[in-house]
């Protein structure tokens, strides 16, 4: 194999020294000097790779080998820079690493393609930060929502504008570079699973066929602050309470559908937030996924009934629903998909088809080109959490494939 793991696990050792903040678990947030660091970092494996780097204007870092007939579009690869809290160091990274060594792999041997080839490290995919998802890919893309640089906050209170400007980017630049179908060949994307099912059935990478939709939403209950202690249960207007019923209504309406939708609600604020005051204000998450966008309305539907229930039986309360992301479920190309497939035969390594349960760049990059994805296992299924490991062995055979596919798509 031409792909080397020593090169692909120093990438990803190193990137993994770059934090925002100490403690539990990889926490880089986009457009932080950690997050700078690992982008500067990756940029210079670009160079020396014989890339030419540019950074655009959402701060994404693009790497290309150019190619016998550079007007032709790139195929191009990579994915997210960026962390959950207190999550792992091969969420995005893998990724990354992988398409970089894949352009190492090309340099190596001396090829030079006859269509560009493109790596690319993307910011702010995860979302928690400013409290939606896929902001620089659907930035790439034009599918930034209504004034969504200037609506969406981060804890702190400011803008992604804000952030943006002080990391040096211009906001206002963005919408001029957007790509368009036709600009990029291809998009490929290898990621670490995120769940079980490679491990369990002990194999070695997925080729991914379709990846689930998903919404996220915030739900705002407003009711009355009163005394925990003095006020009958039945003269509240407890905005925790209506939380609890409507999340439960979405939870079981979820399990209930029994078609492998998902729903969790990983956020929960409650004002004034002290143990004997009945909360007169909850703010909550609510994340939905499903291969059938039916089956999320089916959910929400259950939770907005849940809501009116409580409303009419506490006139004190009222409630507002924020679509804050919303992702078409997508299907992979059907001839990258057979081309990744004879790759991963050809080196002999155990696979399967299957559906990607977690969100992807992949999904937005979708709507103007063919895209495809590769699978590596995730170690216990476990991800978004410290624990999360792939063994290099198979981020190097993902690599692998990776690179023969590439091959092959630049030489089209
Ligand atoms: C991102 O990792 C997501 O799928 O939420
Ligand atoms: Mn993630
Ligand atoms: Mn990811
Ligand atoms: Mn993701």
């Amino acid at each position: 194999m031409i792909t080397k793991a020593e090169r692909i696990k120093k990438d990803i050792t190193t990137i993994a020294q770059f934090q925002s903040k100490k403690g539990r678990g990889c926490n880089r947030f986009s457009y932080t000097p950690a997050f700078r660091q690992a982008a500067d970092y990756i940029a210079e494996e670009m160079k020396k790779a014989g890339l030419t780097v540019r950074e655009n204007a959402v701060g994404a870092i693009l790497g290309t080998l150019q190619g016998e007939q550079p007007e032709l579009a790139p195929v191009v690869s990579g994915s997210h820079l960026d962390s959950v809290p207190e999550g792992g160091n091969f969420d995005g990274i893998a990724g990354i690493c992988t398409a970089l060594e894949a352009a190492r792999a090309f340099h190596d041997v001396g090829i030079r393609p006859r269509r560009p080839f493109c790596c690319i490290a993307i910011p702010e995919e995860e979302g928690p930060q400013f409290g939606s998802g896929l902001f620089g890919s659907r930035a790439m893309c034009g599918q930034l929502y209504d004034d969504e640089i200037h609506r969406f906050r981060n804890a702190q209170g400011q803008s992604i504008a804000e952030v943006l400007t002080a990391y040096g980017k211009n906001p206002e630049k963005i919408a001029s570079e957007t790509i368009h179908t036709g600009d990029w060949a291809a998009f490929l994307e290898l990621h670490i699973e995120q769940g079980p099912v490679l491990d369990r059935e002990h194999l070695e990478l997925g080729i991914v066929e379709a990846i689930v939709g998903l919404k996220y939403y915030f739900v705002t209950i407003k009711g009355i602050s009163n005394h925990a202690g003095a006020t009958p249960m039945t003269m509240r207007a407890d905005t925790v309470l209506a939380m609890a019923n409507a999340v439960s209504a979405g939870a079981d309406t979820a399990l209930t559908l029994g078609d492998g939708t998902v729903f969790t609600t990983g956020i929960i604020q409650t004002h004034p937030g002290a143990g004997n005051i009945i909360p007169d204000k909850t703010v909550f998450s609510i994340d939905c996924r499903s291969r059938n966008m039916n089956s999320i309305e089916t959910v929400m539907k259950a939770v907005k009934a849940s809501l009116e229930t409580s409303k009419k039986q506490n006139p004190g309360l009222s409630y507002a629903i924020e679509e804050r992301l919303h992702a078409d479920p997508v299907e992979m190309d059907q001839s990258l998909q057979n081309l990744l497939e004879t790759q991963t035969q050809m080196l002999h390594i155990p696979y399967k088809r299957m559906c990607s349960g977690a969100g992807h760049d992949t999904m937005v990059f979708n709507h103007l080109m063919p895209t495809a994805m590769i699978f590596v296992p995730s170690r216990d299924g476990r991800s978004h959490v410290p624990e999360e490991w792939t063994d290099y062995r198979y981020i190097q055979q993902g690599a692998e494939v990776l690179y023969q596919t590439l091959r092959q798509l630049t030489a089209q």
